[in-house]
C-alpha cells in the first residue's frame, strides 16, 4: 500500500479527491499526512478523513531554506513513499526535493511545457490559446519542469474567466492525478526509470 503525504496551499479540492479515491480499499495508495504552508482552507479535508495534518508556515521563517527544512522534518515523520503537491504555491527548496526524488509529483493546471509557474491558468487566458490542459509531472529543480507523467488538453471557450477555466481544468487534473498515483502504487509507472523515449 503506497503511503501518500499530500501538501497544499489552497482550498484542497485535489487533495479531497485523491482522499475519496483512497477511502475505497480497493485503491492501491493511502494518504497518510497532509501539510500546508498557511492556514489553509483544503486542511479541513484531511480533518474529516481523519488524516493527521501540519502546517510549516511560510511566514514564521527568515529564509526558504529554514522553511524547508522544518518542511522536511514534518514530511520525512510521516515517512511517505510519494509526495503529492497539489496546490502548494511555493518552490520547494533544492533540499526537500533533493531528499525525496523521484518520488514528489505535482500537479499544475496547463498543457506543460507550456505556462509553467503559479499563473497558469492566467496565463494562457492572456495568451489568447483556444485551448490550453493539465498536467502531472515529476518535482525537479526547475519549475514544472520536472518529466510529464500525463496530460491531457482543455478547451479555452469564449467569455471564459480565470476562475471559470481553472474550474474546468480542476476536475481533469484530479483524474490524472488519482490515476498516476494508482499506477505508481502498482508499479506500472516508475518515477526511478528513465522516462521512455
Ligand atoms: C490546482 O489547479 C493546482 O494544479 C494549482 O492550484 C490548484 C489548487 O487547487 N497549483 P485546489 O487547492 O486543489 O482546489
Amino acid at each position: 500500500m503506497l503511503k501518500v503525504a499530500v501538501l497544499i496551499s489552497g482550498t484542497g479540492s485535489n487533495l479531497r479527491a485523491l482522499l475519496e479515491a483512497a477511502s475505497d480499499p480497493s485503491y492501491p495508495a493511502r494518504i497518510v499526512a497532509v501539510g500546508a504552508d498557511r492556514a489553509a482552507a483544503g486542511l479541513a479535508h484531511a480533518d474529516e478523513f481523519g488524516i493527521p495534518s501540519f502546517t510549516v508556515p511560510f511566514a514564521d521563517f527568515a529564509s526558504r531554506d529554514e522553511w524547508g527544512e522544518a518542511l522536511e522534518r514534518e514530511l520525512a515523520a510521516a515517512a511517505p513513499d510519494l509526495v503529492v503537491l497539489s496546490g502548494l504555491m511555493r518552490l520547494l527548496p533544492r533540499g526537500v526535493v533533493a531528499r525525496f526524488a523521484p518520488q514528489i509529483i505535482n500537479t499544475h493546471p496547463a498543457y506543460l511545457p507550456e505556462f509553467p509557474g503559479a499563473h497558469g491558468v492566467r496565463d494562457a487566458l492572456a495568451a489568447g490559446v483556444d485551448q490550453t490542459g493539465a498536467s502531472v509531472i515529476v518535482v525537479d529543480d526547475g519549475v514544472d519542469t520536472g518529466p510529464i507523467l500525463a496530460q491531457e488538453r482543455i478547451p479555452v471557450l469564449p467569455g471564459d474567466t480565470e476562475d471559470t477555466l481553472h474550474e474546468r481544468i480542476k476536475p481533469v487534473e484530479r483524474r490524472l492525478l488519482i490515476d498516476v498515483v494508482r499506477r505508481i502504487a502498482t508499479g506500472e509507472l516508475r518515477l526511478d526509470a528513465p522516462a521512455i523515449p
